[in-house]
């Protein structure tokens, strides 16, 4: 059938202007959940100002995957675009898109992923103590600052508990990511423009520092300023200063909604934190831990995979731009829409995932996989040409992390908390988390 005469997907447009979009901010989950089981897994609406296609399953992300770049192409809001920087990974598109990614990528291949490691468990062994000091914590700010201390101390070799301001600067500037974009004088956008001038100042220091005095560490600021071409050609300034803000967005906020999902889901279900346990005493002795041995856990490699599965931190994809009209699942998709493919509902579907509402990290075994059924069936890190550059550094920290709490420590949630989870902007629990932590064997 020729793409013109097929129908449009099904779905509704909601409201003039505003579409769906308030629904769908009102309670992103429950909006797929009642538009899937209506129309099933593709199906319009209207979101933030474009007609929009929404794609669920393994299939549909594929299709996505598979064109990207060239029917699809990644699109901002103005406010994002403006808080990110053009020149930043997440705006760039095209040819552009892939010669920067091959620049940033020399910040995360494996040799520099082995030197980060011993930082990475340094800083988590200063905060595990610490945590064991307050006795009573509520865990997802506390991770937010253990994983900005350690984004600001690999990314740029700044230690953010000595610059606490950077902390709050960085803080001002994430806020305004979702704020509205309409700009006056002491409103959080404007605060939040102003937070980006002064990251970029901050930043732009750094570089003069590291160009006369090379660092003795590797970070990634270090590799950006040395990264090459095959010709030679080095990254502008205001390249590496783009990306290194939007490397702290990417690469902090997604860690802590992962691991305060790991410490949540673990205190649910003791049977798999005590298997997670045993086979961390086989390891107790190797320390600092090295990436052979993570290689070893692979039960903690199955529980990590399960809670990126249950609570993925992005629940779905940035918004695309139909670039040429296509069609996917006799559906046309017309020219100049946005789609977005669903990370969450695609993780729940019960023809790959048997009892997908279960944390079940045996799903993973090597007899069962189940994953691996159909090509893209596990995508938290998203896949293709635009898949989570950071993808090797998380899965560092989420084991890391995971192994050095998993050994020593035990805790329990606190009474009466609301753990009901928050998708957006990143998935949380609605009161954050609140624990009792110790060290393990010490009964209160
Ligand atoms: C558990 C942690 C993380 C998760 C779940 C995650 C998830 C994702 C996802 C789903 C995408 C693709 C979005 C799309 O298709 O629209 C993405 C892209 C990206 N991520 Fe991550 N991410 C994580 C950690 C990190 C870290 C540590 C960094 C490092 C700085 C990072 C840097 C990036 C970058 C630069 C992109 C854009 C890639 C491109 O457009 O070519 N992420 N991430």
């Amino acid at each position: 059938m020729p793409q013109s005469s097929l129908p449009l997907p099904p779905g509704s447009f909601g409201l003039p202007v505003i579409g769906e979009s308030v629904s769908y901010l009102h309670s992103p989950a429950i909006f797929m959940e009642k538009r899937q089981k209506q129309y099933g897994n593709i199906f319009k609406t209207h979101l933030f100002g474009f007609p929009t296609i929404v794609l669920i399953g393994a299939g549909a992300a594929r299709f996505l995957f598979a064109n990207e770049g060239q029917k699809f192409e990644m699109t901002n809001t103005p406010s994002f675009e403006r808080l990110l920087g053009i020149n930043s990974i997440g705006v760039v598109t095209g040819a552009a898109h892939q010669t920067l990614r091959k620049y940033l990528y020399q910040a995360f291949a494996p040799r520099a992923l082995a030197d980060y490691a011993t930082t990475m468990q340094n800083i988590t062994h200063r905060y595990l103590k610490r945590w064991e000091k307050m006795e009573t914590l509520t865990w997802y700010p506390e991770l937010k600052k253990y994983t900005l201390d350690i984004a600001c101390q690999l990314f740029i070799g700044v230690a953010t508990e000595s610059e606490e301001a950077l902390e709050k600067i960085y803080e001002t500037w994430s806020d305004g990511l979702l704020s509205i974009p309409v700009r006056f004088p002491g409103n959080k956008f404007d605060k939040s423009i102003h937070a980006r001038e002064e990251l970029l100042a901050h930043f732009d220091k750094l570089i003069d520092q590291r160009l006369q005095h090379p660092a003795e560490n590797q970070d990634v600021l270090t590799i950006l300023l040395q990264a090459q071409d095959e010709e030679g050609k080095h990254l502008s300034r205001e390249e590496v200063k783009d990306n290194l803000l939007g490397m702290l967005v990417a690469g902090h906020e997604t860690l802590t909604s992962a691991l305060t999902s790991l410490c949540l889901l673990l205190a649910q279900h003791p049977d798999v934190l005590v298997k997670a346990h045993v086979e961390q005493e086989q390891f107790k002795f190797s320390e600092p831990i090295t990436q052979e041995d993570l290689k070893q856990m692979t039960y903690l490699e199955q529980v990590m995979k399960e809670v990126l599965r249950m609570a993925p931190p992005v629940v779905r994809s940035g918004l695309r731009k139909v670039l040429e009209p296509c069609e996917f699942a006799g559906y046309k998709i017309p020219q100049g829409w946005g789609v977005f493919y669903q990370i969450q509902e695609t993780h729940q579907d019960q023809t790959i995932y048997s009892h997908p509402e279960k944390f079940d990290p045996n799903r993973f075994n090597t007899e069962k996989v189940e994953d691996k059924q159909k090509p893209f069936a596990h995508i938290p890190f998203g896949g293709g040409i635009r898949e989570c550059l950071g993808k090797e550094f998380a899965k560092l920290e989420i084991k890391l992390f995971a192994a050095l709490l998993i050994r020593e420590y035990e805790w329990e949630l606190a009474p009466r908390q609301n753990l009901e989870r928050i998708v957006l902007p990143f998935s949380r629990p609605h009161d954050g988390l609140k624990v009792k932590f110790r060290k393990r064997g010490k009964l209160v």
